[in-house]
């Protein structure tokens, strides 16, 4: 049995028409049989022209997260070669978790082109529409020790801002401690679950979530997408293979070399630091002027009494 996949190579392999006869001798399938994974193909969003006496000729690819068309010119060495595709799922948070429990692999992920119960921080909802956003979760099995899992938020941040900015020519900045804001208004954010002993990091689930086609009227008014800030529609699939290229060279880079240069990164990149802020913490808030981050990606806040305060976790508002 050949796969839609099979004949979507062969396409792919040629600028011009291929004739059923010809897809039919190579495949070893009936004409119908080729014309029956034509017609799925299209169903999938592949744009397929036919003509009679010419066959089959494919003029654009389609912009679903399909496995095939993300690991095609990925060349990552091992983040997103495997990926666990849905059409809809709860959340890719939930199924990332099990198959890490279950011993996945570091580098895989979970990718779905929507969420009946996305999550964000803090017990949010992440809204989810089918198809206008990037919707993923990466399993990673760092040698770090859990009071460094911070780390990794930090960077995913970072790197998906590069990512961004270059792929789309959008600029996104980062508001502390992983929202991806474009022009004040939320395009992103970053999710980071933790599995760990006392002592040893287990697997640590990256969840990213990005608004990248939505139309204006579909999302709230302190959020955007992508194609709202650039004024046309961006490709879901180059977006989320460029993501998930410099996501792997920051991580190899920090088990490498150490955080300093993702810190300095995300200092260039951060919205919050030197500006008078406000973190509602869990039961409490802190005011005070945004310093710095600490290493550990912690806050660290100069207080009206010059004392300076980390936090860890919490919301940024601007405070007057
Ligand atoms: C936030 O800004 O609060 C983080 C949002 C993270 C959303 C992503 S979408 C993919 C993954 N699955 C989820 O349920 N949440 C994360």
């Amino acid at each position: 049995m050949i796969s839609d996949f099979e004949i979507l190579e062969f396409l792919r392999g040629s600028d011009t028409y291929v004739s059923g006869e010809d897809l039919s001798r190579h495949l070893k399938i009936s004409r119908s049989a080729v014309w029956k994974h034509i017609q799925e193909l299209r169903q999938s969003g592949y744009e397929i022209s036919a003509v009679p006496h010419l066959g089959y000729r494919l003029d654009a690819l389609t912009d679903k997260l399909f496995p095939q068309e993300i690991t095609s010119s990925l060349n990552t060495k091992f983040v997103g070669r495997k990926i666990h595709y849905y059409e809809s799922v709860s959340s890719t948070m939930d199924i990332a978790t099990k198959l890490a429990v279950e011993g996945e692999e570091e580098g895989a992920i979970v990718c779905a082109e929507s969420q009946s119960r996305g999550r964000g921080r803090i017990g949010r909802q992440w809204f989810s529409p089918k198809a206008k956003g990037i919707y993923i979760s990466l399993i990673l099995r760092p040698n770090l020790p859990p009071s460094e899992a911070a780390k990794l938020t930090i960077l995913s941040a970072v790197s998906c801002c590069k990512a961004i900015n270059e792929e789309t020519g959008v600029s996104a900045g980062i508001k502390w401690p992983n929202d991806l804001l474009v022009r004040g208004r939320k395009a992103g954010g970053i999710l980071t679950e933790l599995n760990a002993e006392t002592d040893r990091v287990r697997f640590v689930v990256i969840g990213i979530g990005i608004n990248v086609n939505n139309a204006r009227s579909g999302i709230p008014d302190y959020a955007t997408s992508l194609r709202q800030e650039r004024g046309e529609s961006v490709c879901r699939v180059s977006l989320l293979r460029a993501i998930l290229r410099r996501i792997e060279a920051d991580y190899i880079h920090l088990l490498k070399y150490g955080a300093s240069s993702i810190i300095n990164e995300w200092r260039g990149l951060s919205l919050t630091l030197h500006s008078r802020v406000k973190v509602v913490c869990y039961n409490r808030e802190v005011v005070g002027e945004a310093q710095d981050i600490d290493s550990d990606g912690g806050l660290l806040i100069r207080k009206d009494s010059g004392l300076v305060e980390k936090v860890f976790a919490g919301d940024v508002v601007k405070a007057g």
